[in-house]
């Protein structure tokens, strides 16, 4: 039976009936040959919809695991963050630098508001960050924002990184990454691109790795260090080089 509503944003979504069909086909080893190719293209065709030159790093796991492993590669402990919070999923990015030992600055923009740049400017200016994190589609109101590389600009002249929420816009909303010079942007399977629940992705900037290269105290997760993803294909094929 072909599904006819495709419920894309709020999860969980619908899965296209194709997309089931070849779910049922075997699985193939990570160390063949016919796995390195079908990986290798997956990862091409990714970069195509996150419209990036950039590596996108696959990362097994819900949406909250792209964010954690982007957050984890490039923050220590006292590094403070200014993360942008227009809705519920603005606060996740806060929680997982509290938890990493990190300083969470709220900008808190009205919901369903259109952020004031001026504003965020200001709040840059006045504190000394590492990283600016922000929705780009927050899920709780339905609220899309586009000034994705405004806040970048913002962000890079102030020295900080720019880490894209999209994991409720990719695919379903116009991701341009390169274009608006966004640092790691994270999506996921299980909205817009219409798969099963299973991984996140980070799409990360030459900037970026240049951040995680330059660590003074190495990274604490083994699983989400992106860094260890760097190389692909992983000439092992068993996922990473930690
Ligand atoms: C914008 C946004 N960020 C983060 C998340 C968390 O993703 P997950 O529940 O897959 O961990 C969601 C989930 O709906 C979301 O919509």
């Amino acid at each position: 039976m072909q599904t006819e509503d495709i419920l894309i944003c709020p999860g969980p979504n619908e899965i296209a009936d194709r997309v089931l069909r070849a779910m049922l086909r075997p699985g193939v080893c990570p160390v063949y040959d016919e796995f390195q190719e079908f990986y290798e293209q997956t990862l091409d065709l990714l970069a195509a919809v996150f419209q990036t030159k950039n590596q996108v790093v696959p990362l097994p796991g819900s949406g909250r695991s792209g964010l954690e492993g982007a957050i984890t590669s490039v923050l220590e402990p006292g590094d403070r963050v200014l993360a942008i919070v227009c809705g519920y999923f603005g606060e996740v990015a806060v929680r997982i630098v509290t938890a990493l030992g990190g300083k969470a600055d709220v900008f808190a923009s009205p919901w369903g508001e259109p952020l004031d740049l001026e504003a965020l400017a200001q709040k840059l200016a006045a504190g000394s960050y590492k990283l600016v994190t922000m929705v780009h589609n927050e899920t709780s109101t339905g609220a899309l924002y586009p000034q994705v590389g405004e806040v970048a600009r913002l962000a890079h002249a102030h020295g900080a990184l720019l880490l894209l929420d999209a994991i409720s816009s990719l695919a379903g909303a116009e991701v341009a990454t390169d274009a608006w010079d966004v640092d790691l942007v994270v999506g996921c399977n299980h909205k817009a691109i219409g798969a099963p629940i299973g991984h996140a992705y980070v799409a990360v900037s030459e900037r970026a790795w240049e951040v995680m290269a330059r660590r003074r105290q190495p990274c604490g997760s083994v699983f989400g260090n992106l860094l260890a993803w760097k190389a692909r294909p992983d000439p092992t094929a068993t996922g990473g080089r930690a």
